[in-house]
C-alpha cells in the first residue's frame, strides 16, 4: 500500500491531520504548509487523492503499465 511521501516520509495520515487542524483546503495550502513532494513527485497524485476522497492508503496506481 502507498501510505506516504516516502521521499520526505511523510504519512498521508499526518498531512490529513495537518489538512484538519490548519483548515487547508487545497494541494497548494498544504504544499506551503510542510515539505513534501518535492523530489521523484510519485506521491502528487496520491495527495491529491487524499484531499479529494479522504483517504489515506492507495493500492499502487499503475503508470504506464508497471506498478510503482
Ligand atoms: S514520494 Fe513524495 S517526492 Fe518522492
Amino acid at each position: 500500500m502507498v501510505d506516504r511521501c516516502v521521499c520526505f516520509n511523510r504519512l498521508f495520515s499526518e498531512m490529513q491531520q495537518i489538512m484538519v487542524h490548519k483548515r487547508l483546503n487545497t494541494f497548494e495550502e498544504l504544499k506551503r504548509y510542510i515539505t513534501f513532494g518535492e523530489n521523484c513527485k510519485l506521491c502528487e497524485p496520491y495527495v491529491k487523492l487524499m484531499i479529494s476522497t479522504g483517504r489515506t492508503e492507495f493500492e499502487p496506481i499503475e503508470i504506464s503499465g508497471e506498478k510503482k
